[in-house]
């Protein structure tokens, strides 16, 4: 419910009307090694569905910083999983990660934000603010409900490894985004022509408002004497 309503007071932000299934996640961190990391990151906490499979994966002595920019579903994350020493829930926007890592670089940056549903500016510094983030050899593991997003990336890094998670309502575009050796090369960060997230955010935008009325209706024919 906390992630409904988030949804629908910041469509545009949260992107997605139920989290990521169960599927999908393990899909994305199947693109890691994370039990080999000492510092992760994850971008966009939600309700923690990443949070909990990666703690599971994650080595006794690693570092994890997990980000979530709207406070109630932060301290709800915190509430569950807060007791591990090893994670640290934040809530600010995930572009000031650097100002957390204590000169520190992440071996891996997890991240479920909607990118294309975002406006420019945030997006840019996200996307700018996790690859110098980033260890040399550190790979940023991404997850999107369409392939727009992918010139963003391609600006930054290189090579990206793709794969589709088909049991995630809707199916989910995986991304594995290494930091490149040398510069980027111009035909591959070519800018994307107009394929904006923004029909995706408000289509669950609407679904989310329809689903809070039903919850609400059954509560109150629950709720009402015979
Ligand atoms: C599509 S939801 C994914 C939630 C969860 N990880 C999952 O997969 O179910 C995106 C999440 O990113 C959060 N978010 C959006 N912009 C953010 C930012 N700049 N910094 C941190 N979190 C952000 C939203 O509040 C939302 O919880």
């Amino acid at each position: 419910m906390i992630f409904l309503r988030s949804m629908i007071s910041h469509p545009r932000r949260v992107g997605a009307v139920w989290p990521t299934s169960r599927w999908a996640v393990r899909d994305l961190l199947g693109m890691g090694d994370l039990p080999q990391a000492r510092t992760v990151v994850e971008f966009g906490v939600g309700t923690g569905v990443y949070t909990g499979e990666i703690l599971e994966r994650l080595h006794p002595d690693a570092t994890f910083l997990a980000f979530e920019i709207e406070p109630d579903l932060a301290s709800a994350v915190a509430e569950r999983l807060g007791d591990d020493p090893r994670l640290r829930v934040i809530n600010d926007s995930a572009e000031n990660v650097e100002q957390y890592l204590d000169g520190a670089k992440a071996d891996y940056i997890v991240s479920s934000i909607p990118f294309t549903s975002l406006p420019a500016g945030p997006r840019q510094s996200i996307l700018g603010a996790a690859r110098e983030a980033l260890k040399p050899e550190g790979r940023m593991l991404v997850l999107q409900y369409s392939t727009a997003v992918l010139p963003y990336l391609q600006r930054l890094f290189s090579p990206i490894e793709r794969r589709l998670s088909p049991l995630n309502i809707p199916p989910a575009f995986l991304f594995a985004c290494s930091v490149p050796e040398g510069p980027i090369q111009e035909e591959e960060a070519q800018e994307s022509t107009g394929s904006s997230g923004l029909p995706y955010a408000l289509g669950a935008l609407a679904l989310g408002t329809l689903l809070l009325l039903r919850r609400r209706r059954r509560r109150k024919k629950r709720s009402r004497p015979f």
